[in-house]
């Protein structure tokens, strides 16, 4: 089929991409000239697992094109995805303005029958909202019919749930654009849920709202953990066995970031008032993980009391490990605390962007985790990168000026501990050690 994905962010280019790979012909539209021109060189934008091969054998067989060309990309798609951004403002309201721009850009090229999907997270209602726009814009109404079919993507695995999501969720209210979808999504073997507009769009909030719910409660659970003496890891797999709750998403830790928890949960809160229909749970959901982000930072205080001039360092500055992204990472608000303190902060990423150095600009970056270690006088571990279970804790115990570990993400083992006479370590549900 021939299809045009508007967009080349996280989603469109994996989107695009991905079709390419179903022996579809795939137009990707982008206005930033220098990703375009990195793109068109066989250079991915972002990191992601699988898409360097992916982008360079679809330049190679010609499967993707990628064009600045809106009117080449429209009239030459029978598909149109929309994949731009849609972020929250300081208030949680979804920014559609992205959306309404492409709107108004490919109005003038539907000049025969088009399906327009909406990929991004678009607030309930926009699928409405866009059929309203295009007739507006004088689109002929038999021109086009407008689709909702969200991406359930994990970062770091985005091309694999491509091909091997649990789902794919269509909602439309038209006979002819259904079809044209299910034979779009035909080759790849997933599960297809088909409903209205309405209710796909309201799918993807909720699937990332109680992933999200899952992970706060845990938290707050692993907290009491620690008041009471038991052990949150044990409790994730003793519920995890029951298979009514899963063992997915139930490890504890300083909160969930990234690009999605953190705004579709706001972004649902808020569609929610707008219903006058407050989702409660959601709203406390989001409390207590940016409580839980900075805890760390409150662990800290209570060791030192008075933590000016001490030296943290930070181990992992990405909201998750195996991505360069930082977006929403705990780090970003655990940093901003302690430089409220007057603590001096040291950090140290595998991944470290040339972004997190422009926000933070005068910490400093070590090149490695023991360099990052020397002369601290606590360490907080940050992000669930491989190379932090390693750690050697006889070397971090005599390169730290006081070894007091944070260990936001559980993943250092008590016994080790112990033997490496660790001055202070805390965890986040599974009891701290005092030496
Ligand atoms: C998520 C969804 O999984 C995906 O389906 C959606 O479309 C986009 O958002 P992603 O943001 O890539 O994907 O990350 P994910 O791996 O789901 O983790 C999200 C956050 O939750 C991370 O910050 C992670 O550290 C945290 N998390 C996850 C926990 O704290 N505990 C868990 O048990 C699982």
């Amino acid at each position: 089929m021939n299809i045009c994905v508007i967009g080349a962010g996280y989603v469109g280019l994996i989107t695009a991409l991905c079709f390419g790979k179903k022996e579809n012909k795939v137009i990707c539209v982008e206005k930033d000239l220098n990703k375009l021109k990195m793109l068109k060189n066989g250079t991915p934008t972002i990191f992601e697992e699988g898409l360097d091969e992916l982008l360079k054998e679809s330049l190679r067989v010609a499967s993707v094109q990628f064009t600045e060309d809106f009117e080449l990309g429209i009239k030459s798609s029978d598909i149109i995805f929309i994949a731009v951004g849609t972020p929250t403002n300081d208030n949680w309201d979804v920014d559609i303005a992205q959306v309404d721009e492409v709107i108004n850009l490919i109005s003038p090229y539907i000049d025969k029958y088009k399906v327009i999907v909406t990929k991004s997270t678009v607030p309930v209602g926009t699928q409405k909202y866009i059929k309203i726009k295009f007739l507006e814009n004088q689109v002929p109404k038999g021109n086009f019919d407008v689709v909702s079919n969200p991406e359930f993507l994990r970062e770091g695995k985005a091309i694999y749930d491509f091909f091997y999501g649990d789902k794919i969720v269509i909602g439309c209210d038209s006979l002819k654009a259904e079809e044209t979808m299910k034979k779009l999504y035909e080759p790849f073997n997933i599960k297809m849920v088909l409903t209205n507009p309405e209710t796909a769009e309201l799918i993807k909030y909720t699937s990332n709202a109680l992933l999200s719910v899952k992970i706060s409660f845990m938290n707050e659970i692993a907290n009491l953990c620690n008041k009471v003496g038991a052990d949150i890891d044990v409790i994730a797999y003793a519920l995890g066995l029951d298979k009514r709750i899963s063992p997915l998403f139930l490890k504890a830790g300083i909160g969930y970031g990234g690009s999605c928890f953190p705004k579709d949960t706001k972004a649902l809160v808020k569609i929610s008032e707008n219903y006058n229909c407050d989702l409660d749970i959601l709203r406390a959901t989001v409390n207590v993980n940016e409580k839980q982000r900075v805890l760390p930072v409150i662990i800290l205080k209570e060791y030192y009391k008075e933590v000016e001039d001490k030296v943290v360092a930070i181990l992992g500055l990405t909201f998750k490990p195996d991505t360069d992204d930082i977006r929403e990472a705990p780090s970003l608000y655990i940093i901003e605390e302690l430089l409220k303190s007057k603590v001096n902060v040291k950090a140290y990423d595998p991944m470290v962007t040339k972004e997190i150095k422009n926000i933070f600009p005068d910490i400093t970056y070590s090149y490695d985790m023991y360099e990052c270690l020397a002369d601290s006088d606590a360490v907080i571990i940050c992000t669930e990168w491989s190379e932090f279970y390693n750690i050697d804790l006889f070397k971090a115990q005599e390169l730290m000026r006081e070894s007091v570990i944070i260990d936001g993400r559980n993943i250092l083992d008590k016994a080790k501990i112990k033997e490496a006479n660790i001055k202070a370590y805390y965890s986040i549900g599974k009891g701290n050690i005092r030496n």
